[in-house]
C-alpha cells in the first residue's frame, strides 16, 4: 500500500517548520494604536505628534502630523530636556499617511507593521517567519530586528529619506540616495536628490539636472567605483582637527575619497546630514546635556561668503531654486529678472514667458554673463556651434533656452530656467524663448 502524497509532503516540511520557527517572545511583542493626547515638545516642522513608548535616548519613535489626520511613523532625535526643536530623522511611510487610530505592531512572526485604521498595511518590514526574535533602537538611531545569533535581519539605516545619520550608508546596489522633503507641511518627495554613483556623490533636480558633483580625482585615477559612503569623523593626526565626513569606499582601491564637512566641534557622534527642502546639503551635530540650542548646524554645502578656512565654497546662488521660477543671482542675492526689454530688478513675479511650439511663435533674446544651474556640474555637448546648439533647442517643443559658451563651443539645453548664475565672462552667453505675440 502506497503511502498518500499529503502525508509524504508533510514528513518532509514538518523539520523544516521547526528549524525556521524562532518567534519573538510574547513579552516583546507590540501594538500601538495612534489615538489619545498630543505631545507638548517642540518638533521640526512644528506638528501634533504622539510619542511611543519605544525610546533609546535621544531616539524616539512618534506618530506626528502636519496636516490633520494624516500621520507619519517616525523616528525623533532629541530629548525634552534639551528643549532644543527636536528633527526627524528616519521615517516609515513618507507619501502614505495614516489616520487616527492606525496601528504600528511588531506580531510573534517578526513582521513589523504600520497599518492604517481599516487595517490596510501601509508599510511593513516583509520579515514575518525570517528568524526575528527581537526589535530595537540602537544607541545610534538605527531600529533594527535581529535573529537569534545578533544579525539584523532588518535595519532602518537601509531605508534613508531625507537624513543620514552617523554610521550610516548609501550604497551602491542599495540604499544609494535621500530625497528631500516636499515642504515643511507636506510630508511627500520632493525635487531634489543626493544620490552616491559609481564615479561621484550628485546632486540633482528632478533626477536629471545636475546642480552639484564630488571631485574625487582618486575614483578615476584608481580607475575604481564607489561602492558605498557612510557618514563617520574622519580622523586626523591632531585630536582637535577629527572632521565629520562622509567617507566614500572604492571597489578594486584602498583610497577611501571623503567629503570633508567640518572638523568635529563637540564630542558628539550624534550627528546628521540633511538634505533639505531647498536641495542644499546640511550637517548638524548634537550637543547632549545643552539646553534650548542642542543642534548645531556645522556645514552647509551652499553657502555665503568664504570659509574660515579661506577657501572657496560654493555659492547659494548654485541652488536651482534660489531665485525661484527665473532671476540672475550673484554672491547668494538675486539681482535681475531677464526679460526681452532687458534685466529688470528681481522678484518672486520673474517669469519666463512660455513660448509656442512653432518655431514661428517664439524668438530668442539673450542674457549676457550668466550660467545656468546645470553648467557648473554637467558637460553639456559639444564642440558645436552656436547655430547647431540653437537649432535643437528650436526643433525641441520642452526646450525653453539655451546656454553656450563660445571659449569651448559647448551647448547646454535648458528645461528649466530657474536661477542663473552670474559669471561675469562674455564668453557665455543664455538664449532665452520668448513668444512673438
Ligand atoms: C478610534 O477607535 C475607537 C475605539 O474603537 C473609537 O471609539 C474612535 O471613534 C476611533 N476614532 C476615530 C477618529 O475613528
Ligand atoms: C562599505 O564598503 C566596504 C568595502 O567594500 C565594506 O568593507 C564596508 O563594510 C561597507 N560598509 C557598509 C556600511 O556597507
Ligand atoms: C568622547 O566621549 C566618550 C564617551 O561619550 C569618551 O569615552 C571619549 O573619551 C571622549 N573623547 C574625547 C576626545 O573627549
Ligand atoms: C572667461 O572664461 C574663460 C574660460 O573659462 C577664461 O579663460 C577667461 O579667463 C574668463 N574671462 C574672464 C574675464 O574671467
Amino acid at each position: 500500500m502506497a503511502t498518500p502524497p499529503s502525508l509524504i509532503l508533510f514528513c518532509f516540511l514538518f523539520p523544516f517548520f521547526f528549524i525556521s520557527d524562532a518567534t519573538v517572545p510574547a513579552a516583546d511583542t507590540f501594538r500601538y494604536v495612534n489615538t489619545g493626547d498630543f505631545g507638548e515638545f517642540d518638533s521640526e516642522y512644528n506638528p501634533n505628534y504622539r510619542p511611543l513608548p519605544p525610546f533609546t535616548t535621544p531616539f524616539q519613535l512618534c506618530f506626528y502630523n502636519t496636516t490633520p489626520n494624516a500621520y507619519t511613523l517616525a523616528l525623533r532625535m532629541g530629548t525634552r530636556r534639551d528643549r532644543s526643536v527636536m528633527p526627524w530623522v528616519w521615517e516609515a511611510n513618507r507619501g502614505d499617511p495614516v489616520r487616527e487610530n492606525a496601528t504600528f505592531s511588531f506580531a510573534s512572526d517578526g513582521n513589523l507593521i504600520l497599518a492604517d485604521a481599516d487595517n490596510r498595511i501601509v508599510w511593513q518590514t516583509n520579515t514575518a517567519n525570517k528568524g526575528v526574535i527581537g526589535f530595537e533602537i540602537l544607541p545610534t538611531g538605527n531600529i533594527v530586528l535581529r535573529d537569534a545569533n545578533g544579525n539584523f535581519i532588518w535595519q532602518s539605516f537601509d531605508s534613508p529619506t531625507d537624513t543620514l545619520l552617523f554610521g550610516q550608508s548609501l550604497q551602491i546596489g542599495g540604499p544609494n540616495k535621500l530625497v528631500s522633503r516636499a515642504s515643511t507641511t507636506e510630508n511627500v518627495n520632493g525635487v531634489y536628490s543626493f544620490v552616491l554613483e559609481p564615479k561621484r556623490l550628485g546632486l540633482y533636480y528632478k533626477t536629471t539636472m545636475r546642480y552639484w558633483s564630488s571631485s574625487f580625482t582618486e575614483v578615476n585615477n584608481a580607475n575604481g567605483n564607489l561602492v558605498n559612503a557612510t557618514l563617520e569623523i574622519a580622523e586626523t593626526e591632531y585630536v582637535d582637527n577629527y572632521f565629520n565626513s562622509l567617507r566614500c569606499r572604492l571597489s578594486n582601491s584602498v583610497v577611501e575619497p571623503t567629503l570633508d564637512l567640518d572638523i568635529l566641534r563637540y564630542n558628539s557622534t550624534l550627528s546628521y546630514l540633511r538634505l533639505g527642502i531647498d536641495g542644499n546639503l546640511r550637517l548638524y551635530s548634537y550637543r547632549q546635556n545643552t539646553r534650548g540650542n542642542a543642534w548645531s548646524l556645522l556645514f552647509t554645502l551652499f553657502d555665503r561668503g568664504v570659509s574660515e578656512r579661506g577657501e572657496e565654497i560654493e555659492d547659494e546662488c548654485q541652488l536651482p531654486d534660489r531665485c525661484g521660477k527665473f532671476g540672475v543671482c550673484e554672491k547668494s542675492q538675486c539681482v535681475g529678472c531677464p526679460t526681452p526689454e532687458g534685466v529688470f530688478a528681481w522678484s518672486d513675479d520673474c517669469v519666463a514667458k512660455l513660448p509656442g511650439c512653432e518655431a514661428s511663435s517664439f524668438r530668442y533674446y539673450e542674457v549676457k554673463g550668466v550660467d545656468h544651474f546645470t553648467v557648473k556640474y554637467s558637460a553639456g555637448t559639444g564642440p558645436v556651434n552656436r547655430g547647431d546648439c540653437e537649432s535643437k533647442c528650436t526643433k525641441d517643443c520642452k526646450c525653453l533656452g539655451y546656454f553656450y559658451h563660445t571659449d569651448r563651443s559647448r551647448c547646454w539645453i535648458a528645461y528649466e530656467l530657474k536661477t542663473l548664475t552670474r559669471v561675469r565672462n562674455s564668453t557665455r552667453t543664455a538664449y532665452i524663448k520668448t513668444p512673438i505675440r
